[in-house]
Parts: structure tokens; sequence; C-alpha cells
């Protein structure tokens, strides 16, 4: 009850604009402020800082400059441009060459055929340089389109790409074998959505459950997958399959869970920690409060000018 209060009023605030902005004028001015456990900061040097650390504790990295859905062809183009900028910076740093993004944040809602040449700018790019490019999903209106946008481009060879299924969406398992046949790599999530009824298991019980499933699916049939949990039941599982731990790797999100990140690496397995950083950080930093009431307390205290 607790927590599906603590969703859906954490979606509500979430679309609130003046919230939005009040958040991003004040939230991230101090380094020790409350979204900065979630988000390793507005520029991209903050980002490659966060990722030299993490690298440093032995782990892998994604960067993911942080937008959602535009609503203007400009503004898809200045996102696109934004991404070029990010690899770039990458290739200068030395860091691991990973990028995760979103294809609403290309255009998706403006207009498919732009949001296609925007991903098709960034993937040549990140080719040309040996990047493994994730594109992230989002809520379920989008998840045929983008499923149907990664085979395109698959079929136009490139490679260098993954998707990700969401195990809370009643069509996932349908997708699975989908993407396994044609030899993707799956990263397999929760999904942090607020999903309808209808396309979406209302139970936690049932995500969980569907996850498991399609948990084992992935570690039989998959192609070198990314199991993204924090649940110690889920990653047990996982653990439980018997693959080599060359074969998949497991995946967390930056700021959650570091005492299991770091015992994943003791125990000899690949952890890539998800870096989320830019100025369009609030939607982000809300889908996580909204997963885990503790979070608020964790907010509370940074208003107060605790330290978390
Ligand atoms: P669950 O929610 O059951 O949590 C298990 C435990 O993890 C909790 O008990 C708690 O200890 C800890 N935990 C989980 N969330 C926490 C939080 N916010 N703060 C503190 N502790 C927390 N989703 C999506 O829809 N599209 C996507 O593309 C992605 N991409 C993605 C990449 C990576 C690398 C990860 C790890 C996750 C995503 N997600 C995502 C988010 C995902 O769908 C899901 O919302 C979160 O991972 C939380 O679910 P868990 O699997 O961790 O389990």
């Amino acid at each position: 009850m607790v927590d599906s209060v603590s969703k859906i009023l954490f979606h509500l605030v979430a679309q609130s604009g003046t919230l939005k902005k009040l958040a991003s004028r004040y939230g991230m001015r101090r380094p020790s402020s409350f979204a900065r456990r979630f988000i390793a900061g507005e520029t991209v040097a903050d980002a490659i800082a966060a990722a030299r650390a993490v690298e440093a504790r032995g782990m892998l990295i994604s960067l993911d400059l942080l937008g959602e859905s535009v609503a203007t062809l400009a503004a898809a183009d200045v996102a696109t441009g934004g991404y070029l900028d990010v690899i770039d910076a990458i290739i200068t740093s030395g860091i691991e060459r990973n990028i995760s993004l979103k294809l609403t944040q290309l255009g998706l809602d403006v207009d498919k055929a732009s949001a296609i040449d925007n991903l098709r700018k960034i993937l040549e790019r990140a080719a040309a340089a040996g990047f493994f490019v994730r594109i992230d999903m989002e809520s379920s209106e989008y998840t045929e389109v983008t499923l149907e946008i990664f085979e395109t481009l698959w079929g136009h060879g490139y490679r260098q790409m993954g998707v990700v299924l969401q195990s809370a969406l009643l069509r996932s398992e349908q997708d699975l074998p989908r993407m396994n046949a044609l030899g993707a790599r799956v990263r397999l999530v929760k999904g942090a959505y607020k999903e309808p009824k209808s396309v979406a298991y209302p139970k936690k019980a049932d995500v969980d459950a569907a996850y498991a499933r399609m948990l084992r699916v992935l570690m039989a049939d998959g192609h070198y997958p990314a199991i993204a949990t924090h649940d110690p039941a889920m990653i047990e599982l996982a653990r439980a399959q018997n693959v080599a731990p060359d074969r998949f790797e497991f995946q967390m999100l930056y700021g959650v869970r570091r005492d299991l990140q770091a015992r994943l690496v003791n125990a000899g397995y690949r952890v890539r920690v998800y870096i989320p950083f830019g100025r369009e950080w609030f939607p982000y930093f809300m889908r996580r409060l909204g997963e885990r009431p503790a979070n608020v307390m964790f907010v509370i205290r940074g208003i107060l000018g605790e330290h978390g």
C-alpha cells in the first residue's frame, strides 16, 4: 500500500513543471545534495569522474545523458548533438566506451523517421570508435516501436547495440524469444514506469515471478545477457544457472546497493554500473524515489542538510 501510494505520488510530482524547474535550479547545487546519490552530476566531466571512480572499484560502466521526450525536431537535434559530444568526451577520457539512451530523447514522439536518423548518426560515430549503445526501454506505449526500430537497424548491420525488456509487461515473455532469435543482447529489468493493468502485472509478486522466468530463458538462450536488478533473490537465481561469469553481466544503478555491487565483483562477476548525468535529471530521480519509500526519508534528510 505504502509502496503504491508513494509510486503514484512521485509519478505525479515528476510531471510538475514548476517543481522540476525548482529542483534543477536548487537540487544539484551542492555536491552533497540529495539528488547526487543517484545522479553523477550535470556535466559530462562529472559523469567521467564518477565513471573513473566506479572503474577503480573493478566495475564496468554505462553513461546515460539524461533526457526524456522532446517536443520538437530542433530539440531532438540538440539531444543528438549532446550524445555525439558525450561520445567524443568518452573517447578523450579513456573510460570504457558504453552509453545508454532513450528514443524519445531523439525525437520519437515528433517523427519516427527523424528519431531513426538521429539514432543512426549516434550509432555511426559509436561503432567507428568501438562503443556499445544500449537503447533503454520507456513506458509501454513505446515498446513495440522501440523493438521495431531496433530490428530495422539490426537488419542494416548495426550490431554494437542492445535492447531492454521489462518483466512487468505482459508481452515481454513473447518479446524475449524474438530478441534472442535475432541474436540481440538483452538487458532484463523489472520496469520503472507506472503501467495500466491492461498491459502490465499489477502485483509486484507477479513482476518478480515473470523476471525469474525470463531470467532462466535469457541465461539459457540469450547472447551475453545483462541481469539488471538489485534484488538479491534474482541475483542468486542468476548465479544458480551456472553460466560462466564472462558470458553475462549484472547491472545496477549508480548509488543503489553499492554493497551488493562490491560483493559480486569480489565473487568474480562482471558488474556494470549505469551512470546517469545531465541537467534533465528530475524524472529519472523521481522514478528512483518512487521505487522505494525509504528513499523519501533520504531526500528529507538531504533537504535538512544531513549527508546520506
Ligand atoms: P526491486 O524493485 O524489487 O528492488 C530490490 C531491492 O533493490 C530493494 O529491496 C532495494 O534494496 C533495492 N532498490 C531497488 N530500487 C532502489 C532504489 N531506487 N533506491 C534504493 N534501493 C533500491 N527500467 C526501465 O523501465 N527501463 C530501462 O531501460 C531500465 N534500465 C535500467 C538499467 C539498469 C542498469 C538497472 C539496474 C535498472 C534499470 N531500470 C530500467 C529500472 C528497473 O526497471 C527497476 O525499476 C529498478 O531496477 C528497481 O527494480 P529491482 O530489479 O532492483 O527490484
